[in-house]
Parts: C-alpha cells; sequence; structure tokens
C-alpha cells in the first residue's frame, strides 16, 4: 500500500514537472513543443490525480494558480533588502554626466565601464520570495521597505514559476525583482469589454496592471492578462552573482522571461545610440516602456558605487518622452461605427505626442464622458499607448473659465436620423440602412486583416456608399471599371489596381472570410476558432446555439450573436451575392503564406543562442519565401544574432552584413 502510494506520489510529481516545462515553453518562450489539446490531457490528469489523492496536492502544482479565497484586505510584506527606486533623466547630457560621475567617483576616469541596459518597464515593480525553488511570497514594492502581500494574486501569472526551473538543486532562498504589466493588446481588449459592460475603464495599461493586481478576490486577478519581466534579485542564498549580466542570464535560466532588449555596452555613446534605437521600436512592443535603465554590470563596482537618498549611484533610468500631453478639447463629435455604436470622439487641438500628431482622442461611451466630465473647451490630458487609439485621461478643472460647454448624446442617429437604443453604456443606430454603417462595415470588409482590397481605400468606399454604387460589401465585386472611373480623382491606372485587387480577394480564406462578414462580437479570433470547427459557410449558417458554445471560448453572448447574423434577411442576400461573384475560400491559410513572401530572395544566417529552435527560425524564414544558410558570406542579407554569438557575427560585421537581433527577426516576421 505504501509503496503503491510512493508510486503515485512520483508519478503526480513527474506529471507537475512536465506541465511546469510545457508551462514555461508556451508562456515564458512562446515555443510549445505540444498541442494545446495535449497540455490540457496533462492537465487534467493532474487534476484527478489530485482530486483522488488530495494530500498530495502540493502548493506548487500548477493547478493551484488559483484556488485561494477572496481576502478582506492585504497583509503587509517587509522587503529584507529595500527595492530602490531611479533617478530619472532624459537628456543626452545627463547621461553623459551619469557616465562620468560613475567613474569619477571610482577614480577610473580613463578606464572602461561596463554598462548593461534594461527597458524600463512601465508596470508596476514587484519581489517574490522563492524558498527551495518555490514561490512563497509575492509582494509590491510599497515604499521599498514594506509593501503588499498580494501572494495569492501574483501566482495566477502565468509567466511567474510557481516553482523554479533547473536541473541543479533550488537555492535555498532566493528573491526575484521584477515588472508586473499589462500587454497593450490585452489592455485593450480588456478596456473594450469593460466598457462594453458599462465597467469603469482604465486610462493606461498600467492603472490596469495596477487595478489587477491588487484586487481581492485571486480569481478577477487571474482573469486579467498580467505578464512579468524579472530584472533582478535580492538575497540569492548560496548563489554569488559578478555582474547584471549574469544575473539576468541566471533569472531567464531559471524560468523567468526577461526582456529580449536586454544589452551590453562598454562607451555610453552606445548607450545614447541604443536608447534611440528602442525609442524607435517602442510603438511596436506590445507592452509600454518609458525609457531604458542603464546600470553598472559589476556587482564589485555597484557595491562600491553604492546608494543615495535611496537610489542607486550606479543606475539610472533615461526616460523617453511622455505619452502624455496637455491640448484643448475644441469640439466632441459622435462617430457612427460598424455595428451602430455611436462613440463620442473629441476633436483636439493639434498635439505631438511622442512622434505622432493627435488630433481626436475617443471619450469611449456616454458614461464614460460623464464620469470624466469632459466639456467642449476643456484642458484635457490626452494619452497615447503603442497603436492604442489616444485617449482622454482626465480633465485639468483648474483651468475652466466657466465658458466650457456640456455634451449632450444625441437622441438620434447623426448621420441616418434613425431611433437609438441604449444597451447598457452604449448608445446604438438601429436604422438599418445607416449609410455611416454601411460605410464602416464596407471598411471593414475590405481591411488588411479581412480580405485585404488593396487600394480601396476609405475615401473610395465613402464615395461608393454614398453614390449608392454599392448597397453592401458584395457589391464591390460587381463593379466595373467604368464605374469606377465616375468617382473623383480616379484614374484608369487606380481603377485597375482596385479591379485586380478584388479579383485577388476573391480567393481568400474561411477565417478571413468569416472576419469580414463582421458578426458583432466576432473578431479576428473567433474567426479562427470558427473556421476551425465549421467545415464551410453553409454547415457554420446552419449551426445551431449548442453547436456553437461546444467550442472552447465562445460564450453564450457571441453565440446567439452569429445565431442573429445568419437570421437576417440582408445576410442571406449578402452570402448568395459573395457566391455569384466567386469568392471562394480554403480552410488552411495557404493564400495568406503566398500573398506574404515579404522574405523572398533573402539569405539568413542565425548564430549565437536564440530563444527559438533553429529548426522553428528555419521554418519561419522558409514560410515568408526566404532561406538559411549556415555560413556568412557577401550574399548574405541578414544575420541574426544572439547572446554569444562569434565568429559568424564577426564575418558579418567585416563584410558589411546587416545584423539584426532576435526581437527584429520576430518584428519582420510578425
Ligand atoms: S531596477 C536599482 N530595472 O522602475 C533598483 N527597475 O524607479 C531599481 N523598472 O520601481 C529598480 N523596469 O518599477 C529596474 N529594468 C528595470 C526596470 C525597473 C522598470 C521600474 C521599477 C522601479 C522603478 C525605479
Amino acid at each position: 500500500m505504501e509503496e503503491e502510494k510512493e508510486a503515485v506520489k512520483q508519478y503526480i510529481e513527474d506529471l507537475r514537472k512536465k506541465i511546469h516545462y510545457h508551462n514555461y515553453r508556451y508562456y515564458v518562450l512562446d515555443e510549445p513543443e505540444i498541442s494545446d489539446a495535449e497540455y490540457d490531457r496533462l492537465f487534467k490528469e493532474l487534476e484527478e490525480l489530485e482530486s483522488k489523492y488530495p494530500e498530495l496536492i502540493t502548493p506548487d502544482s500548477p493547478t493551484q494558480r488559483v484556488g485561494a479565497k477572496p481576502l478582506t484586505e492585504f497583509g503587509t510584506y517587509e522587503h529584507s533588502i529595500p527595492m530602490l527606486s531611479l533617478n530619472s533623466v532624459s537628456d543626452v547630457s545627463d547621461v553623459r554626466d551619469f557616465d562620468e560621475r560613475v567613474r569619477k567617483f571610482l577614480g577610473i576616469e580613463g578606464g572602461k565601464i561596463e554598462y548593461v541596459v534594461e527597458p524600463k518597464i512601465d508596470g508596476l515593480a514587484m519581489e517574490l520570495v522563492y524558498e527551495n525553488g518555490v514561490l512563497s511570497v509575492g509582494s509590491t514594492r510599497g515604499d521599498g521597505t514594506t509593501g503588499e502581500d498580494i501572494t495569492q494574486n501574483l501566482r495566477t501569472i502565468k509567466t511567474i514559476p510557481l516553482r523554479i526551473f533547473s536541473d541543479a538543486p533550488p537555492l535555498p532562498l532566493l528573491e526575484v525583482r521584477g515588472e508586473v504589466f499589462m500587454p497593450v493588446s490585452k489592455f485593450k481588449e480588456l478596456n473594450d469589454a469593460l466598457g462594453a459592460r458599462g465597467e469603469k475603464m482604465f486610462a493606461n495599461p498600467r492603472n490596469a496592471a495596477a487595478g489587477s493586481v491588487r484586487q481581492l478576490d485571486p480569481k478577477v486577478t487571474a482573469s486579467r492578462p498580467l505578464d512579468f519581466f524579472a530584472y533582478g534579485v535580492g538575497r540569492a542564498e548560496g548563489k554569488e552573482f559578478s555582474t547584471q549580466w549574469e544575473v539576468l542570464n541566471y533569472l531567464r535560466n531559471i524560468g523567468f522571461k526577461v526582456s529580449p532588449l536586454i544589452r551590453r555596452f562598454e562607451h555610453i555613446k552606445d548607450v545614447i545610440e541604443y536608447h534611440e534605437e528602442v525609442k524607435a521600436k517602442r510603438d511596436e512592443l506590445d507592452y509600454e516602456i518609458d525609457g531604458i535603465v542603464v546600470k553598472v554590470n559589476s556587482i564589485e563596482l555597484q557595491e562600491r558605487l553604492g546608494t543615495i537618498s535611496r537610489s542607486p549611484r550606479w543606475a539610472i533610468a533615461y526616460k523617453f518622452p511622455a505619452r502624455e500631453e496637455f491640448t484643448r478639447v475644441k469640439d466632441i463629435v459622435v462617430q457612427v461605427g460598424r455595428t451602430g455604436a455611436l462613440t463620442p470622439v473629441a476633436v483636439l487641438e493639434p498635439v505631438p505626442i511622442a512622434g505622432v500628431t493627435v488630433s481626436r482622442a475617443t471619450l469611449h461611451n456616454e458614461d464614460e464622458l460623464r464620469r470624466k466630465d469632459v466639456r467642449i473647451g476643456d484642458t484635457v490630458v490626452v494619452e497615447r499607448a503603442g497603436d492604442v487609439i489616444p485617449e482622454v485621461v482626465s480633465v485639468i478643472k483648474s483651468k475652466r473659465t466657466g465658458a466650457e460647454k456640456e455634451f449632450k448624446m444625441p437622441d438620434r442617429c447623426p448621420v441616418c436620423g434613425a431611433e437609438v437604443i441604449k444597451e447598457g453604456p452604449i448608445v446604438r443606430c438601429i436604422g438599418v440602412s445607416c449609410v455611416a454603417q454601411l460605410k464602416e462595415r464596407i471598411k471593414h470588409f475590405a481591411s488588411l486583416r479581412a480580405l485585404n482590397i488593396e487600394g480601396l481605400g476609405e475615401k473610395v468606399i465613402e464615395q461608393l456608399v454614398d453614390r449608392k454604387m454599392v448597397s453592401d460589401a458584395a457589391d464591390l465585386f460587381f463593379l466595373t471599371k467604368r464605374d469606377l472611373l465616375k468617382l473623383d480623382r480616379m484614374g484608369d491606372k487606380s481603377a485597375q489596381n482596385i479591379l485586380d485587387a478584388l479579383e485577388k480577394s476573391k480567393h481568400t480564406t474561411f477565417a478571413r472570410l468569416i472576419h469580414a462578414l463582421g458578426i458583432r462580437h466576432v473578431g479576428e479570433h473567433t474567426a479562427s476558432l470558427l473556421a476551425d470547427n465549421f467545415r464551410d459557410l453553409e454547415s457554420l449558417r446552419n449551426a445551431s446555439y449548442e453547436d456553437l458554445v461546444s467550442i472552447p471560448e465562445i460564450g453564450p453572448e457571441v453565440a446567439k450573436s452569429i445565431l442573429l447574423f445568419f437570421e437576417q434577411e440582408s445576410t442571406k442576400e449578402l452570402l448568395d451575392k459573395l457566391e455569384r461573384a466567386g469568392v471562394s475560400y480554403e480552410k488552411k491559410e495557404v493564400a495568406e503564406e503566398e500573398e506574404r513572401k515579404i522574405l523572398e530572395g533573402k539569405t539568413f544566417v542565425f548564430t549565437g543562442r536564440i530563444s527559438m529552435p533553429r529548426e522553428e527560425a528555419k521554418r519561419i524564414v522558409e514560410q515568408f519565401g526566404g532561406r538559411v544558410a549556415s555560413s556568412v558570406s557577401k550574399r548574405t542579407d541578414y544575420v541574426v544574432a544572439g547572446e554569444e554569438a562569434g565568429s559568424k557575427l564577426e564575418r558579418a560585421r567585416k563584410l558589411g552584413v546587416k545584423v539584426i537581433n532576435e526581437e527584429e527577426f520576430r518584428t519582420m516576421v510578425r
């Protein structure tokens, strides 16, 4: 009996190890080795065994991420080593001063100082305590000395290991420090969902992360898309680090996500150059960074430099220009979307924000507008995060003169004059032939991620609708050159290009076609789920409510919306017309691969340590039409260099071949 129990225990332990490993592959490396179904099977098996043998459940089991009961308040947690803050600068001259100060202090004015540069993640600093490799406490930075114990919330973040990942015996004690953040794309989705439910929205990804991590109920935190980058250690018993670089690599090796943007430089001028490089890439990243952090690499030198008033002398935050600006609301207008939703939009005194001129900002919906109390004439703070639509964050009420005007949502559609209804916080035009909705539906149909009809821009679509040349998206395919030539500023060549693009778009994928239809609540992701689960449009059209909700991730609201869409007479007409036009689709993304041969004729060489396996890198290059070679020559177009790249990198530099890092490579093929 005992023996049997021991065997079960061992089996469960092996299962956990496997699951931890696959978690790591999936969430941290973003390189799964097994299918979702296989993962689910392992997970389920563990759950079943644990419910049979509850005495064998351990807190570091992957099944135990969420489970704790809601708290009434958080406890406090005292950091054993204070969590410092950083002095920040935004001018080049201050960075040079920093470098000079460091040298002077160390008495090595002429010598070399190595710096490590990391992105400054705009999130919240946390400390994670691991005892014998198992996560025991997770806390906020607080005032640097005492933070809040939010262990049960941090446990729900998939990129925070519950157990250190290593072959070597774990350290008796390890404190890991890093930043919790919310990816920009996920923030946008969360805000859209909160807005649709009439709940308070977050001003930016950082606030969303802060609000999510401080929930008393860990289930709420678990439902929020949080992520974690590690960048430092506190106590590490039984381990000596000699450099920050070593710390970062150690953290990466034991299962933490470490930013791929970290670099090492020997000259401050390279640090300054890298600041520019990262700044230029800022909008492409799916997380907000507000600058770079420059740290003296040597721990010994760090210790010699010490700290002054809670900031280290050995590090500095070199900030990017702010994403927030003040400006004035000239007017508030209403925009009618594809589903008829009326969105209040602030028309602004144009203002440059981190390189982009912003002249409009969304106010989301009436409730948000009231909550923020935005009035025409107000001075407001506008924020732009990544490529998310700029938004009005707050009103500077002290600047009010009394001349500001309150805005009232119209009770009729400003475009077609039809009645509006209120669905929660959303005001919706119910006009069936509202041209604003039609224009937006067609724009969506033709957009890059739907049918990708190149050259069919907004202006053309608007004219086509205004001149009643199309009454739904399918009519596009029946346009002739004579029709198109009637439009403003349309030459023979452009007209032909549009016709060619229309012809090309007729051959698409099932997922794109579903997405293009513009069914409410069916975005790109849901469209591809549907494409995976139905044979063709006919079977999707005939799907029952049960068929739909049996697909994981498809809930009642989405299912109802799909049913409603296919019940419409106008949908039937649209689909018939699409068929008559000869629109066809393939189940797989073959068409997409063909049209995205963006690496055609390009030769790549990979060298050094990168996080994806070489076969994977090769597959990606080939998928986009490129070729992978094993040695660098004059004909090489790109060398993708990872950690510890050696002779190939040298050769590339000598031959003047373009060298990029993994992050840049990923951006190329995204
Ligand atoms: S190091 C030297 N590294 O910036 C110890 N901080 O003002 C200070 N932060 O509270 C922390 N990314 O929230 C460090 N790569 C990074 C960081 C980083 C973001 C934040 C962190 C900290 C604040 C310092």
